[in-house]
Formats: structure tokens, sequence, C-alpha cells
């Protein structure tokens, strides 16, 4: 892999430990998979934020490490609220060491926000054709996929040595013959909200290394495209998809030659697993201003019956106000910096509704909570009247 007079001198340890071991990532992971050289990022996502998944060995490597950012990057949900620990059930060890974690990162110029969709709280920071060094696996596909930048699935430690080098090895999505539709998939039936998540959790496991195109009867809207993603990144490693006729690179390609349908009646199979919910979550991946907007909506002079957590970035809480102050009043909590799905808060429940198909797959793996998918409206129906339809 050729390597700039520059880069080899930080390899060669002259500007520091830290940056001589961030290239050193890179360049082992370039080699592994062939990239001919480093590129510049726009933007960098950090995974390994939450000190569940990390633990006292992550935190320790983080606070070892020294530098500055070259670019933007933020973090990836954390294991709680930063600001509204307390009201999910965190214990006081947990948070302390959470926000070591988080004060760990923004030492290094990594901004102290976490969420999965930086999309929605940053215009600049994913554009058609940027290269970028992301990390959380819904965030990828869609700025693979829908915002049409570049970007393999990193890991934590490549993530990091990203930001801090603010390049990335050019391999794997980077390259145009990498990001080419190989497989096209007909789905049956007028398919929206959730039903996009139940589509992503059969297709990622048929995909497999494939690059899909998809053909729709009814054009997605980008929040359905964020479910779609999330989810067969979820249960198939799917970083790159296509849609017929809407995505930018849709039309960039050959057709694929080979062509399977997916049909109404699977998609509806996934609705299939029913348990009784103590808590309905709403937010996975984070939910975004029309979201946010539609969840007032449905709120709006009502109150919840059962527990119902909506999951957000405090950057776009922030600048709802309203449509916060709407959700609250309802008797819904609202959090942010965090999920269900990382948070330990979640484990206390028996069963979770949701309606992202990304976190039926998880929950049960990652929390040990049964979970039953449903529509957005339903879920809320069910969070209002607290009764069985
Ligand atoms: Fe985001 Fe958590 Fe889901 S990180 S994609 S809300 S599992």
């Amino acid at each position: 892999m050729y390597l700039t007079m520059d880069e080899e001198r930080i390899y060669d340890g002259e500007s520091g430990e830290t940056l001589a071991k961030c290239m050193e990532i890179l360049v082992t992971l370039g080699e592994i998979y062939g990239a001919d050289r480093l590129i510049p990022v726009r933007s960098v996502q950090v995974a390994g934020v939450s000190y569940r998944t990390i633990g006292d060995a992550g935190l320790e490597w983080i606070r070892d490490l020294e530098g500055e950012a070259r670019v933007p990057a933020i973090l990836n949900p954390a294991g709680m609220d930063l600001e509204e620990w307390k009201k999910m059930g965190i214990d006081e060890e947990f948070a302390e060491r959470q926000l070591e974690i988080i004060r760990a990162y923004e030492r290094l110029g990594v901004r102290p926000e976490c969420t999965c969709t930086p999309y929605h709280v940053h215009n600049d920071i994913a554009r058609f054709r940027d290269h970028l060094a992301w990390s959380e696996s819904s965030a990828v596909s869609f700025a693979n996929s829908v915002i049409g930048a570049r970007t393999n699935r990193e890991g934590a430690p490549a993530a990091l040595a990203a930001a801090l080098i603010g390049k990335t090895p050019n391999y794997g999505l980077h390259l145009d013959e990498e990001r080419e539709p190989t497989l096209t998939i007909k789905v049956e039936g007028r398919l929206e909200d959730s039903d996009f998540g139940a589509l992503g959790v059969i297709a990622g496991p048929l995909v497999k290394s494939e690059v899909p195109i998809f053909e729709f009867e009814v054009r997605p809207t980008p929040e359905e495209l964020k479910q779609l993603g999330a989810a067969m990144a979820a249960t198939g490693s799917v970083a790159l998809y296509h849609v017929k006729r809407l995505t930018p690179e849709s039309e960039l390609y050959r057709e694929p030659r080979e062509t399977i349908t997916i049909e109404w009646s699977e998609i509806r199979e996934v609705y299939n697993h029913h348990c009784e919910p103590d808590l309905i979550a709403i937010g996975c991946p984070h939910t975004g201003p029309k979201e946010l907007a539609r969840l007032a909506e449905l709120l709006k002079e009502k109150q919840v019956k059962k527990e119902l957590w909506i999951f957000t970035s405090r950057k776009l809480a922030r600048e709802h106000k309203e449509e916060v102050k709407e959700i609250r009043r309802s008797g819904a909590k609202l959090f942010c910096d965090t999920c269900m799905v990382v948070s330990p808060a979640s484990e206390r429940f028996k069963c979770m509704m949701v309606n992202s198909g990304k976190a039926l797959n998880y929950v049960p793996k990652i929390c040990g909570v049964e979970c039953t998918l449903r529509r957005t409206e339903e879920c809320i129906e069910r969070a209002l009247t607290g009764e069985k339809r």
C-alpha cells in the first residue's frame, strides 16, 4: 500500500505513539483488504461507546490515547441518556463509567453527540460521493444507499484511527466496482412504515454478500428506507442497497442477472411473534424530525397507559422543543444519546413492542427481552389504550 511521506513519518512514530498506532491500524486493514492508499474522509462516526459493550478495558484503551480528531467525528449511542439517566433506572456506578468514556472521547476531539442517525442532525456530515469512516451498521447503510456517500463498516478502533488521522484505506465500498448491484429483489405488496423493517429481516439473510437493488410497488420514504437498511444490516450485514428509480446510484450500473421475489405473505409473517408488552419502544434507528412530528401528533392531548420510550439524538430534541413537549406531556419518556438495545435499562422488562426490524432482531439477543413488531400507529395505540386490539 502506497503511503505519502507524511504518512510514512506518522507510521514511524514522528508524530507520537497514538498516531503511529492509528496509522498501523489503518495500514494493516488496508493491506488485508488490498487498498492501494489512504483517502481523506469527510466525517467519522465512532462505535464502542456504551459502557455495557466496551467495559473497563475499552475505557482504559481510549483513556491512553492522545491526539485530536482532524475531521468532524461523532459517537454512536451510549448506554444511557447522558442527562436523564436516573429516569432510565441506570445506577450511579454505570453512569459514572459511561460519562468517563464520553469525556475520554471528548478529549480526543470527538464530539459528545451520541446518535446512529447523524445524517438527521448535520447536513454537511455526509454528501453524495463523500468518503466516510462510519461504524454503526444502520448509519453505514443509510449513508451508502440513500445518500450515495461511501463507507465501509468500521470497527471502533479503525473509526477512531480514521478520526485522528483524517483518512481511511481505499477498499470495499469506497470503490465503484464494489457498489454495482448484483441481485434484483422484487417486493410484492404496498408496503408502509414498519413493513420495511420486516422486509429487511427477511432480505438480510437472503442477500448475503450481494448488493441488492429493490423494486417496490410504492415509493418508500427516507424514513422507511432507514428501517429497511437497519434491519438488513442487522440480519445480514448488508451495508449497501439500491432502489430502482429512487436512490442516487440506482441508474449508474447494469441490471443484475438474477432476480428474486419477496411476497407480502412472507413479510406479514415477521409480525407473527406475539407477547404482552410491558415496554413500547420507538426510535431504532434514532427518530428523525418527521418521525418526531408524527409521534407528537399521535400523542397530542392524550395520555399513555403503558410505558412508552422514544429515542432520538439530543441535538434534534433541542431543535424540536414543541414536539418533545407534546410527547413528554402524554407521559411518554423521550430519551437522547442512547437506545433500547445498547442501554442495560431495557433488561428489566419482559416483552418489548417495537416498530423496528433491527430492534426485533437485537432486543432478544442483546437484552434477553422478548420482542414483538408492530406498525408505529399500532405501537402508539397500544401505549395509549394499554390493551390488545
Ligand atoms: Fe441505533 Fe440502537 Fe438501533 S444504535 S440502529 S437505535 S440498535
